[in-house]
């Protein structure tokens, strides 16, 4: 019998918080997992009680939480881990996969992916030690694709529960193409569960992924589910409502998420900013996404904000992932 499809959301520091997920679960469906953005100096577990709605549930309605950690510190790890098993968590994740060269070059993130001898030494202190499961979300290297080879060995030694692999390198950020060929070994390579994450934009897209990667049943996506958060539900083949009334609930799905952000916020007007974020990728998915966009842009109260979002839903369609208009830059 083959392996139920899995899709996770991928994590956005800024955009997919606690508002953002509770929305999502709410009016979409398809996903597994969502993740929180990555949590970094973590000197105290005191210093994550100012951050206390992210870790307010570890479930929305039925779609489980993991917790992200971006560390090259064992007891910090620990200290995270412990943390979040006392909040009813099972399972945290280390991110290797930051690629930004002010985290990178301080052997974060997959700057860590070079350096399989440090991954070995904090595993072998953690591990013993943490009270729920580890998963592990890397890049295929930093400087190089072949790096993760030698990460893989040594994760392999350990009982990481699962392997997430952004097929890029850390040097090219989320410039070029996904390097499938090196996904490929690293997937020979695993002895651990292994996720796909890169570049899944639209059903077409996703096919195409799997036809390349039969074994691999579980998928993470990221910008073409912001772009188009019906596209989980796509690809599982769920039943679907028609695009007018897509684009209905997609009006529900974002005036909940402008008041959560506004209670959120305190009702400060930077809660648009946040929003603006997200519109950035769901302007996609509506026919003319520069015009969207451009709505919007330079909104700066909630009475501007308002007026331009009844706008967009009264003058355009919503097209979805179908239509292919999101392009990457770079
Ligand atoms: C603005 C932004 C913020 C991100 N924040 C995180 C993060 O906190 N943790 C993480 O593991 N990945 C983060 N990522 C990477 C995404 O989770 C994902 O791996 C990447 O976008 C590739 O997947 P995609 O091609 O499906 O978008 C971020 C990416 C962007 C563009």
């Amino acid at each position: 019998m083959s392996t139920p499809l899995k899709i996770y959301l991928a994590p956005f520091q800024g955009i997919t918080g606690h508002v953002y997920r509770r929305s999502f679960a709410k009016h979409f469906r398809g996903v597994d997992k969502f993740f929180t953005a990555f949590f970094t100096g973590i000197h105290k577990a005191k210093s994550l009680s100012s951050k206390a709605g992210e870790f307010e549930t570890t479930h929305y309605n039925g779609i489980k939480l993991v917790p992200q950690i971006l560390s090259k510190d064992a007891a910090e790890m620990l200290r995270f881990a412990n943390f979040c098993h006392a909040k009813g968590f099972d399972e945290i994740n280390w991110n290797l996969g930051c690629p930004y060269p002010r985290v990178a070059n301080k052997k974060r993130g997959s700057g860590l992916v070079p350096h399989p001898e440090m991954v070995d030494e904090i595993l072998g202190s953690l591990m013993p030690e943490i009270p729920i499961r580890l998963s592990v979300k890397t890049r295929l290297g930093y400087f190089s694709p072949d790096e993760i080879l030698k990460l893989i060995q040594v994760l392999n030694r350990f009982p990481v529960s699962e392997l997430i692999i952004h097929a890029r390198i850390g040097k090219q950020l989320y410039k070029g193409g996904v390097n499938l060929s090196a996904f490929e070994h690293a997937a020979g390579a695993s002895q651990i569960p292994l996720a796909y994450n890169g570049d899944i934009f639209s059903l077409d897209g996703f096919r195409e992924f799997d036809k390349r990667f039969p074994e691999t049943n579980t998928w993470m996506i990221g910008r073409g589910l912001l772009v188009d958060p019906f596209l989980p539900a796509i690809i599982k083949g769920l039943l679907l409502p028609e695009l007018s009334q897509r684009k209905a609930i997609v009006r529900k799905f974002i005036d909940d998420l402008y008041f959560g952000y506004r209670k959120k916020m305190n009702d400060r007007p930077q809660a648009i900013n946040v929003l603006k974020e997200l519109w950035g990728f769901l302007c996609f998915s509506f026919d003319e996404p520069h015009r969207v966009f451009n709505l919007l842009k330079k909104t700066k109260s909630f009475d501007e904000y308002e007026n331009a979002v009844n706008s967009i839903f009264e003058k355009h369609e919503w097209l979805g992932s179908v239509a292919g208009l999101f392009r990457p830059s770079g």
